[in-house]
C-alpha cells in the first residue's frame, strides 16, 4: 500500500523517530541516499508561496539523485481547468513522489486517494508536517533527545503550525502548553489526539490562555506568524489582539534558562517575535531552516522504502 505523509499522524512515533534519525545521519553524510538516481522525477506544486519548502525540495531531491519539478498552480490546469484527481492519474505515471503546498487538506485527501506514489504535504491550512520533522531534529540536535522536554507555543493556535506543534511534539514524547487568545485556541480534535499521543508517554498537554504559564519551564518556545497565508483581511485585527503574546524577552524569560527558540519562518519581528529573542544566541531559527532540507530527504527516502 502506498504510504502518504498528509499531516503528522500518518507516521507512527517510532518511524518519526527513525526519520528524524535518519535526517540527522543524511546531515553528516549528505549524498548517501539516492532513491531517485536516474535521475526519476518528483512534482512539487505550489498553490501558495514559499522560500524555504522551494530551495529545501529542490535541493533535497536532487541530492537523492532526482530531479525537482516545481510546478506553480497558477500556471498549471490543477485546480481551474482540471480536477485533482485527474491531475493525480496524469503524474502517478511520471513521478516517483508529490509533494503539495495547498489550502484545503481535503485536497491532499484526494490527491493521495488517486495516487499510487507517496503524496507529501508541504503546508495546508491544517497541518505543516515537514516543518515538524526539522523542528524535531533541531531540538534533537540540541538536547541529543526529545522524550520528556517541554514545548510551549505561543500565538495564533487555531493554524497550521499549532496543530503540527502539538500532534508531532506529542508523538516525540514532548509536554506541549499552547496559549493563545480565547477564540484561537487549538480545535478539540486536535488537542485529543495530541492528548492520546502525551498519555502514553507520561508526558502533560496544556491549553491556556496566560502565555506566561505556557512558557513556565519550557525547553523549547515556538512561535509562527499571527497572519497565516490566506488570513490577510485580519491583520489589523490580529496585531491588536495578539499583542500580549509576542515571544519577547521578558515572556522568553519565563522559560529555562538554557530553552531554545524556533519559529519556520518568515518572522515577522516586533509583532509574534521581538528582534533580541529570533536574532539572539538562544535561537535556532536558521538551524531549523536548514534542517527542512535533511528531514525531508529523510523523508523520501523513508516513503520510497516504505510504498
Ligand atoms: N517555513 C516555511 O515553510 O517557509 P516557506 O513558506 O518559505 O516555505
Ligand atoms: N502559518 C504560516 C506558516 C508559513 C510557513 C502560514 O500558513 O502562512
Amino acid at each position: 500500500m502506498t504510504r502518504h505523509f498528509l499531516k503528522d499522524s500518518d507516521l507512527t512515533p517510532q518511524e518519526q523517530a527513525e526519520v528524524i534519525d535518519l535526517a540527522i545521519a543524511l546531515k553528516a553524510d549528505r549524498f548517501r541516499e539516492r532513491p531517485f538516481d536516474g535521475p526519476k522525477t518528483v512534482a512539487v506544486i505550489f498553490d501558495k508561496t514559499s522560500t524555504r519548502t522551494r530551495v529545501s525540495f529542490a535541493v533535497g531531491i536532487a541530492d537523492l539523485g532526482g530531479m525537482p519539478l516545481i510546478i506553480d498552480s497558477g500556471v498549471s490546469q490543477l485546480g481551474k481547468k482540471e480536477s485533482v484527481a485527474d491531475t493525480a492519474k496524469v503524474l502517478e505515471r511520471q513521478v516517483e513522489q508529490i509533494v503539495w503546498r495547498t489550502y484545503a487538506q481535503s485536497g491532499l485527501e484526494e490527491m493521495a486517494a488517486n495516487s499510487t506514489v507517496p503524496v507529501i504535504n508541504s503546508l495546508s491550512d491544517d497541518w505543516h508536517p515537514c516543518q515538524l520533522l526539522a523542528d524535531l531534529m533541531t531540538v534533537k540536535e540540541r538536547f541529543g533527545k526529545t522524550k520528556g522536554l517541554k514545548l510551549a507555543y505561543v500565538g495564533d493556535a487555531n493554524n497550521n503550525m499549532a496543530n503540527s506543534y502539538l500532534v508531532a511534539s506529542a508523538m516525540a514524547g514532548m509536554s506541549v502548553s499552547i496559549s493563545a487568545p480565547e477564540g484561537y485556541l487549538p480545535n478539540q480534535k486536535v488537542v485529543d489526539e495530541a492528548k492520546s499521543f502525551a498519555d502514553h508517554f507520561g508526558q502533560e498537554i496544556v491549553i491556556t490562555t496566560d502565555p506566561k504559564l505556557a512558557v513556565s519551564g519550557a525547553d523549547v518556545v515556538a512561535t509562527d506568524t499571527w497572519v497565516s497565508m490566506g488570513m490577510e483581511a485580519e491583520a489589523e485585527k490580529r496585531a491588536k489582539l495578539f499583542a500580549s503574546y509576542s515571544v519577547t524577552e521578558e515572556l522568553f524569560g519565563h522559560a529555562n534558562s538554557d530553552a531554545v527558540f524556533l519559529h519556520c519562518l518568515p518572522a515577522y519581528r516586533g509583532f509574534e517575535v521581538s528582534s533580541e529573542v529570533i536574532d539572539g544566541p538562544r535561537s535556532l531559527v536558521w538551524q531549523e531552516a536548514e534542517n527542512r532540507l535533511h528531514a525531508q530527504k529523510a523523508l523520501m527516502v523513508f516513503l520510497a522504502k516504505h510504498s
